[in-house]
């Protein structure tokens, strides 16, 4: 049907004393004002105060709650299920043109009207600077939503190729029979509206766990999809405990599909649950995961230095390192380290700011909670003990937020345990090459880890970049060449991960529609 073409959100800049960033400022002093939130679970469009509740906070400030939630139990897991396949007839049957049209509506909320809440309940709640918070919650969460029809469109256009005078030959995309359980992470608002979103486009109903730490944001996408006519009980909103509601959702009959993005163990242990409940399920359940990183940057002898340093500390650092695609292991030629790279690279470093997100002028905020904190110290700790030379940063701040400095660790050892281990966090783990060993260094980078979700090739010679495209071919989902392995655009750079970073299934593709379609041949004799 005449859909609009598919473009990118264009990204705003929040100058200082520009109307956007007195916008964003304004909305965020408005819901620390208004908070905390009292955020219900929904199940069936209504609200439901379970009275089990949790607290929402602000990683950047222990004394801001920013919401308390209440939680869903196994029971109240069961009255959702319910409730998505009693909607799903109708929410299936309605015209693509429809469906689509409440998508988009969507997104023209959070272009517009929605735009700095979204932004201002990230920033709040997942301790994004107001940049992150544009890139994730504002355009990515259009660009998810619009593209996302514009695929499936192309989608339904997918038809047999070969017809004859009496035999007509169709295919059909039908929703997956059941419903479809969505487990979305803290560290991008757009990521979880995709979880739900992108099932719920080709007419399946979800239930949906959102992360503890991102509790607000979820509701209000919740609440945009509802403004935007979404009809009560096609996306269930149940936060709560991972694995009451996770083993609710696995045993049912009619669970269909997991749309997962986390960590790589929650991934594998929600996988053997699935195993060992199929003997029960209707069909074989679709599982689509996006799961751990330890991503990388080699930089090759002919690479521009000052653009290698720079993306570097991009990518390791906005956001404080907690996108999965976060540049995590550096490797650079021995020459090229001692020549001026890493006296650069500590320089830039030394001027990065970071502090309440709030203040909107830090580079830096906090990381999202106390385990993490905690987990990212620790490896610092033991990278140290193993003989891991702290060049910058290495500590942390809890006093009153969470804030860990930008860490830069050089190691002898390319297997050393902040080589080999996701931290999640701000710390690039640096390993000197012998210049002459670019072609072993491929190989070293490619067997270290058990991931495969990002890495960047930084060269000038074209041979370089051929070399390293080809050994590193299986060693990440997106591959970039003298650019940061972050900030995949939808549309552009569909994003997905092999090995133990995910089923490669590519979000901002039609890839990932496919996974969620039954398509079944017709073929008519005349
Ligand atoms: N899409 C984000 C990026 O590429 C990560 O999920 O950085």
């Amino acid at each position: 049907f005449g859909l609009p073409p598919a473009v990118n959100e264009p990204m705003r800049n929040y100058e200082v004393k520009s109307a956007d960033r007195a916008g964003l400022q304004a909305a965020v002093e408005a819901m620390r004002a208004a908070g905390p939130f009292d955020v219900p679970c929904i199940v069936d469009g209504a609200e439901v105060r379970t009275g089990r509740t949790q607290q929402q906070r602000n990683p950047g400030n222990h004394e801001h709650v920013l919401c308390t939630y209440h939680e869903a139990d196994a029971a109240l897991t069961e009255k959702a299920i319910a409730g998505a396949l009693k909607a799903k007839a109708q929410w299936e049957a309605m015209p693509w043109n429809d469906r689509a049209a409440i998508f988009l509506k969507a997104a023209d909320l959070i272009a517009g009207k929605w735009r700095f809440p979204l932004m201002a309940a990230t920033m709040l709640g997942q301790g994004k600077n107001a940049w992150q918070a544009e890139i994730d919650a504002a355009a990515e969460s259009c660009d998810f939503l619009r593209f996302g029809v514009k695929f499936v469109d192309e989608m339904y256009s997918i038809q047999p190729a070969e017809h004859s005078k009496t035999v007509y030959n169709r295919s059909e995309y039908r929703a997956l029979e059941g419903f479809v359980f969505a487990i979305s992470p803290f560290n991008f608002t757009a990521i979880a509206a995709n979880l739900v979103g992108a099932p719920a486009l080709v007419g399946n109903t979800v239930v949906w766990k959102p992360s503890p730490m991102a509790i607000y944001s979820n509701y209000l996408v919740y609440k945009i999809f509802e403004e935007a006519g979404m009809p009560a009980g096609v996306v269930q909103f149940v936060p709560g405990p991972a694995e009451e509601i996770a083993s609710t959702a696995i045993a049912h009959r009619a669970f269909a599909a997991l749309h997962f993005t986390g960590s790589t163990h929650v991934f594998r242990s929600l996988w053997k649950q699935i195993a060992g409940c199929m003997d029960n399920y209707v069909g074989y359940p679709r599982i689509v995961g996006e799961t751990g990183g330890k991503n990388f940057h080699l930089v090759h002898k002919s690479a521009d230095v000052d653009a290698a340093v720079h993306q570097a500390i991009r990518g390791a650092f906005e956001y404080q390192g907690q996108k999965c695609s976060a540049l995590s292991r550096l490797y650079v030629p021995q020459s090229m380290w001692a020549g001026g790279f890493k006296e650069k690279l500590l320089r830039e470093i030394a001027s990065i700011s970071q502090g309440p997100v709030e203040q909107f002028e830090h580079f830096m905020g906090p990381v999202i909670a106390r385990h993490s904190y905690d987990k990212i110290l620790g490896l610092i700790d033991a990278a140290k003990k193993e003989g891991g030379e702290v060049l910058c940063g290495g500590r942390g701040n809890d006093a009153t937020g969470f804030f860990v400095e930008p860490t830069v660790i050089e190691t002898r050892e390319p297997r050393s345990v902040t080589m080999v281990n996701e931290i999640f966090g701000p710390v690039i783990t640096v390993y000197a090459y012998p210049d002459e060993q670019f072609e072993e260094t491929c190989r070293i980078i490619d067997t270290t880890t058990e991931y495969a979700l990002t890495g960047s090739v930084f060269a000038r010679d074209r041979y370089a970049v051929i070399t390293a495209s080809n050994l590193l071919r299986n060693s990440s989902g997106m591959f970039y060449i003298n650019d940061k392995c972050t900030g995949a655009v939808v549309g552009q750079q569909p994003f997905g991960g092999g090995r133990a970073s995910g089923t490669n299934d590519k979000a901002g593709s039609m890839a990932i529609f496919l996974r969620f379609v039954q398509q079944r041949t017709i073929k008519e004799t005349m």
